[in-house]
């Protein structure tokens, strides 16, 4: 089988970490790995199969001195928009989780549980776009149902872990609750939060758009639609809470047909990397906890409406930093090879 130079870009942060443990643990074909990050961390290393892999800088020349074949961003969206096309010149097929190009026609936008098939457009532009960690977790939750019942409209509140925002986001709730503790915490003093993350609940993920949504509920509307083919209804309310890792969702479908609570659940169950936690009875329900280091999405709660039949809700919890980012990287990376070895 054939082996592939991989470069990870943000190799150094919180999803380019989880990114290597992923390839790690599914014995990606590595012919070799070349970490990259910004010059401050250079030098340095990362653990790759009980190596120490060092650490180089990202530059516009990399990609072609090292001859990478699949080069998968992490390292925000403004590293992405720059160099990005310096990957896709020197041949790679770049996989990036980050916004910048979700949205662009000629990127497809990929989870490989609902649309597999996008991934064949690749050559377009040289990159598939990894979608939001929310958007994942919830579109592998609903694609069954799709299929089954057709989708009229979603509502969705979430409740998204600090690591979304990185690692720096995490110390920032770790700084602020061990502050609490000794007495000493400051209201005023947070950076990656609008406001203090510690013992709070924060309804706002990034910048509000004119229609009142933020730009992380935004992304939840336009790309579920992008990824599902579809035309759905979505309302989307993204909460910050101090949880560390493990995004949580409140998902109300509209479905076009009527379904009833138990044959929708085994209908969610077919759905590939799902697994259904959903025992009220016994407390049995998915919760942060539960999905920190799987791979798969977690679904419970499952309830028909009280008042309409083709209503149905749910909770949906993953990891966000795994399936939510690098589990769905590599997973695109070993469909990619699949197709191209076809
Ligand atoms: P570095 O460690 O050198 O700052 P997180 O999302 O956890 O904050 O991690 C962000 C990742 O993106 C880190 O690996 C970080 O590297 C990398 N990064 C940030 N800015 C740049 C840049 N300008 N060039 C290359 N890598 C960058």
């Amino acid at each position: 089988m054939r082996k592939y130079n991989v470069a990870v870009v943000g190799a150094t942060g919180a999803v380019g970490e989880e990114m290597l443990r992923v390839m790690e643990e599914v014995d990606f074909p590595v012919a070799k790995l070349v970490p990259l990050a910004s010059a401050r961390s250079a030098g340095g290393t990362v653990a790759y199969k009980e190596e120490d892999v060092v650490v180089k800088e990202l530059t516009e020349t990399v990609f072609d001195e090292e001859e990478i074949d699949i080069a998968l961003f992490s390292a925000g969206g403004s590293v992405s928009a720059k160099f990005a096309p310096f990957a896709v010149e020197a041949g790679a097929v770049v996989i990036d989780n980050t916004s910048h190009f979700r949205m662009d026609p000629e990127v497809p936008l990929v989870v490989p549980e609902v649309n597999p098939q996008d991934i064949a457009r690749w050559r377009e532009r040289g990159i598939i776009a990894n979608p939001n960690c929310s958007t994942i977790q919830m579109v592998q939750a609903l694609k069954p149902l799709q299929d089954a019942y057709g989708i009229e409209r979603i509502d969705v509140s979430t409740y998204q872990a600090t690591s979304g925002a990185g690692k720096s986001a995490m110390d920032e709730l770790v700084r602020q609750m061990q502050e609490f503790f000794a007495f000493k915490l400051d209201e005023s003093e947070h950076k990656k939060f609008p406001h203090q993350i510690a013992l709070n609940v924060i309804p706002q993920i990034d910048v509000f758009m004119d229609n009142g949504f933020t730009k992380e509920e935004m992304k939840m509307v336009n790309e579920t639609n992008k990824i599902m083919h579809d035309s759905i209804e979505v309302a989307a309310t993204c909460v910050r809470v101090p949880t560390l890792r493990g995004h949580a969702e409140s998902v109300t479908v509209t479905c076009k047909r009527d379904l009833d609570a138990d044959a929708a659940r085994e209908t969610i169950a077919k759905g590939e990397n799902i697994v259904i936690l959903d025992d009220p009875a016994k407390s049995v329900y998915p919760m942060p906890t539960h999905c920190v280091e799987k791979n798969e999405t977690f679904v419970g709660r499952i309830r028909r409406d009280i008042y309409r039949p083709n209503v149905l809700h749910m909770f949906v919890v993953a990891d966000n930093l795994r399936v939510g980012a690098a589990t769905n990287a590599v997973r695109i990376a070993q469909k990619w090879i699949e197709m191209e070895t076809l």
